[in-house]
């Protein structure tokens, strides 16, 4: 029986750094469904006027998505063509924010995400992980932070990269994904009932991975 962590959280909660630390400590692999989510979103990058739910849903066949593991790290594939670098810019994440509020699309990744699942030891960060994707999840946390430390960590981060940023654009950008996860029909984001709560707000990396860590031990090995 393959082994699963979930982490669930909003846009800058820090799940994907921690995810690649955890999954570096015991040897799983890290899936990041919202690199599955934004793979999608770039297949419309040029159908942005017609991101209606069923034009979107309609086309979702032609839509090739495979995702690869290469020492670890996930490669996402469109049509065979490997798009990971693609996939992080303001327009993918806005497209990703609109048809990730479709049933279909969901639908669509839900086996994709399933199915990684059922053949690796994985921790898999996303919005609905522990609610939806993988409700048999071994250990489930939700991380969160407050607005402004997740904006703040984003503008640094952005900075360290020498990427021209403003805070205020991003701080407003960030509670408008907040809003988008939060409100739509279609699995929103929400604590699992079963899931462990961890504010990180004024918390480094290492604390957060040690309270996790000291988590997952309880329940793994
Ligand atoms: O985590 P991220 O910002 O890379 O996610 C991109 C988009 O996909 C974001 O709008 C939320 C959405 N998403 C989702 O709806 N469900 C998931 N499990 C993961 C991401």
């Amino acid at each position: 029986m393959f082994k699963s962590i979930a982490i669930d959280g909003p846009a800058g909660a820090g799940k994907s750094d921690v995810s690649d630390i955890l999954a570096d400590k015991l040897n799983f692999i890290h899936v990041d469904t919202g690199a599955i989510y934004r793979t999608v979103a770039f297949y419309f990058k040029n159908k942005k006027d017609r991101l209606d739910e069923t034009f979107v849903c309609s086309k979702l066949n032609n839509v090739f998505i495979d995702v690869k593991f290469d020492d670890n790290r996930q490669k996402m594939l469109l049509g065979g063509v490997d798009v990971s670098d693609k996939l992080r810019s303001d327009e993918i994440s806005k497209i990703a924010a609109k048809i990730s509020q479709f049933r279909c699309v969901r639908n669509f990744l839900l086996p994709i995400q399933r199915g990684i699942a059922k053949s690796n030891n994985v921790i898999m960060d996303g919005r609905d992980i522990a609610t939806v994707v993988l409700p048999s999840a071994n250990v489930k946390f939700f991380l969160t932070a407050s607005l402004e430390e997740r904006a703040m960590r984003r503008f640094k981060q952005l900075k360290s990269k020498n990427v021209e940023c403003q805070y205020d654009e991003i701080l407003s950008s960030i509670r408008m994904r907040d809003r988008n996860d939060l409100d739509r029909a279609n699995s929103p984001l929400e604590v699992s009932k079963d899931a462990i709560f961890f504010d990180t707000t004024g918390k480094t990396i290492d604390e957060v991975i040690e309270f996790l860590m000291f988590e997952i031990k309880k329940v793994i090995n």
